[in-house]
């Protein structure tokens, strides 16, 4: 039995953290520091003032797995200088690379797979009394007694919540099968008081996070589906607004799509990564449903819901995509009109089937298709935001705007930013705003005046 330290008296300590990846990398940073937090760490944006450095990382793509050693290498001088500093890696390419980053990296400590996330403490322990270099990267089946056990906080109005572990989809350009493991859900019980508590300290808007939403509950859980959560996220004292991400098309139940009418927490807003427009690069994705049977589900949630907002993620350049499979991605962003989309280059990720495909497509015809693409969806985007001007929409205030500090800033439903001038809004009320104008990445606004 390992001894329980008290840490009440012990001087505080700091922790650098650098978070790369996605939303679900964002609540695991929220939440390793939720657990330094308890054993005397606190937070600082200096690098050189740390007692403890992590970099939680993402291995989506080649570019971004190549970040996280430029990132360690910044911070080698620092490990010289102060060998009691101590430097971890966590998130998917610490799970990806396990041990032999602790070869590749010999400044580095630590490496932490994300099923580990609440052993942190231990490892830092035995780190730094044992002067050991650990990695703890071993994946289970099941969610582990106190893997979440520390609610995710927030700075301030808005926060998210891990509902579920993993994905079982293994689509087949992905990695995040391999680095998060199999599919499995937090309970719905445990979920809700993990809402309630952060109504309490203020949150008004929640964002449930998993691989894919809409398969909550089919394994693990506690028997409630993704709509029925959804409906009793939503119907969680204090809290106003609830989004979620990512929904996999194939999934999306009409439980879903009614609750949309049913629940005015519920932001008109729904990601549904299409990944190509294309049958035979759907086919060779692995993504479980055809360009019809896509195109027939988003048509008829925009036409039962004209205010909502759709977005996607796109991937060019996957093997064997031909000018043809190309033209069928921009005739079919041209057909939904996405209020934005996430486009990538497809990057072949080691062990993932679709790294063994020929055809590879060259990167210069790859850049190509990324840049008509995004330049196509710019002019799409702003057409659909300018069909917002003169509309009145209920804006989230979240605080001060960033580039004027005497406006406000906040997000509609849909999820756009807009900045406006306003003497009295604070922070977590909902104002209605009416939209002036469109600025490259956000709106403007000024508030509604209400006859009295
Ligand atoms: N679970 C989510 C996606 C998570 S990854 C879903 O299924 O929609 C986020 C996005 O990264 C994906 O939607 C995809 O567009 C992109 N992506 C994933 N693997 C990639 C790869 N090997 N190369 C390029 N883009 C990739
Ligand atoms: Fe990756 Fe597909 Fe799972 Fe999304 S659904 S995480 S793209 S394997
Ligand atoms: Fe990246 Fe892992 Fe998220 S690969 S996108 S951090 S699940």
């Amino acid at each position: 039995m390992q001894e329980m330290r008290d840490f009440s008296q012990a001087p505080a300590r700091q922790v650098f953290i650098e978070t790369f990846g996605c939303q679900m990398n964002d609540n695991d940073s929220t939440r390793m520091l939720g657990l330094l937090e308890k054993i005397r760490y606190v937070r600082t944006d200096l690098p050189e003032r740390a007692d403890l450095i992590l970099v939680n990382t993402c291995s989506i793509r080649d570019k971004a797995e190549q970040k996280v050693y430029s990132t360690l290498g910044r911070f080698r001088a620092l490990k010289q200088a102060r060998p009691g500093l101590i430097i971890g890696v966590s998130g998917c390419v610490a799970q990806q690379h396990g041990e032999r980053l602790l070869n590749r990296v010999p400044h580095l400590d630590m490496v932490l797979g994300p099923h580990n996330l609440h052993r942190l403490g231990e490892l830092i322990e035995r780190v730094e009394s044992r002067g050991e270099r650990v990695a703890a990267t071993a994946q289970s089946a099941a969610i582990a007694e106190g893997e979440y056990g520390v609610a995710a906080k927030s700075a301030g109005v808005k926060a998210s919540i891990s509902i579920m572990r993993g994905c079982d989809n293994f689509c087949s350009y992905c990695i995040v099968p391999y680095t998060r493991g199999r599919e499995v859900s937090r309970t719905a019980g445990e979920i809700l008081s993990e809402t309630a508590a952060l109504a309490r300290t203020g949150v008004k808007e929640v964002t449930l996070l998993g691989q894919n939403v809409n398969s909550y509950g089919k394994k693990g859980g506690s028997g409630a589906g993704f709509a029925e959560l959804l409906r009793r996220v939503c119907m969680t004292s204090g809290i106003k607004r609830v989004r979620f991400i990512t929904s996999h098309p194939k999934d999306v139940s009409d439980a879903l799509v009614d609750l949309f009418d049913e629940r005015p927490e519920l932001c008109r807003h729904i990601h549904l990564p299409v990944q190509s427009g294309s049958d035979t690069v759907l086919g060779a994705m692995r993504r479980g449903y055809t360009r019809d049977e896509y195109l027939e589900m988003v048509l008829a949630i925009k036409e039962r819901y004209p205010d909502m907002a759709v977005t996607t993620d796109v991937i060019v350049g996957f093997p064997g995509e031909t000018e043809a499979c190309f033209s069928e991605t921009m005739d079919l962003i041209e057909h939904v009109g996405f209020d934005n989309i996430f486009s990538f280059m497809y990057s072949p990720r080691p062990g993932t089937d679709a790294a063994g495909f020929g055809d590879a497509v060259p990167a210069d015809v790859k850049s190509t298709r990324l840049r008509v693409l995004q330049e196509r969806q710019r002019e799409i985007t702003s057409r659909e935001r300018s069909a917002l001007v003169g509309r009145t929409l209920g804006v989230l205030v979240e605080g001060a705007s960033k580039t004027d500090g005497a406006e406000l800033t906040g997000r509609t439903g849909c999820n756009r930013i807009v900045n406006f001038a306003a003497p009295r809004a604070v922070a977590g009320e909902i104002v209605d705003v009416c939209i002036t104008g469109v600025m490259p990445n956000s709106l403007r606004g000024e508030p509604c005046v209400r006859p009295s």
